[in-house]
């Protein structure tokens, strides 16, 4: 895999910590482009052309945010067949990959010939406004490796 994009948004800084964290794994992993952006600065057209492309968003009451949504339904416009795309979110009390579930359902339902990366990332924070859970970023790490080595045909 030659070229990922990591598209986030984040109120209090801890999803972009995560973003930060896998984009820093996938260059570990030898992935010679990852660039990350929040998804108010996200240029759909281009972000469409990288060859996997990650979604991240703060669990806001139940689901990702409503910018994040937009921006996954809006991928529906492209033909993403070979690619693949994969979702993280970071949520505090028991709401553990309820906003991950939501955006890989969101995507899925628009984008049929598409490799979703499973099981999606779901990062715990400690309280509102963080920071990251202990051990969770470790988590992130992880994702990433399987991001980049999970087969096309899974
Ligand atoms: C408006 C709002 C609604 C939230 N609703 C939930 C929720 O339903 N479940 C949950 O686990 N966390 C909820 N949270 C906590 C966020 O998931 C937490 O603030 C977020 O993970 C922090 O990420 P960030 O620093 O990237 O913004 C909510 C936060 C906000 C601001």
């Amino acid at each position: 895999m030659q070229r990922v994009a990591i598209v986030y948004e984040s109120k209090y800084g801890n999803t972009a910590q995560v973003a930060e964290a896998i984009r820093e794994a996938l260059r570990g992993a030898g992935v010679p482009e990852v660039v990350s952006m929040k998804v108010d600065s996200a240029d759909v057209n281009k972000v469409a052309t990288f060859d996997a492309i990650l979604v991240g968003s703060p669990n806001h009451i139940g689901g990702p945010t409503r910018r994040v949504k937009k921006f996954i339904r809006s991928l529906a416009a492209f033909d993403l067949s070979g690619k693949r795309l994969a979702f993280f979110d970071t949520y505090i009390g028991g709401d553990f990959g309820k906003a991950v579930a939501k955006m890989e359902n969101e995507f899925k339902a628009r984008n049929k010939d598409t490799l979703v990366v499973t099981p999606g990332l779901s990062l715990r924070v400690d309280g509102m406004k963080g920071p990251v859970a202990e051990g969770e970023l470790a988590k992130g790490v992880a994702f990433a490796k399987l991001v980049a080595e999970q087969r096309v045909d899974a």
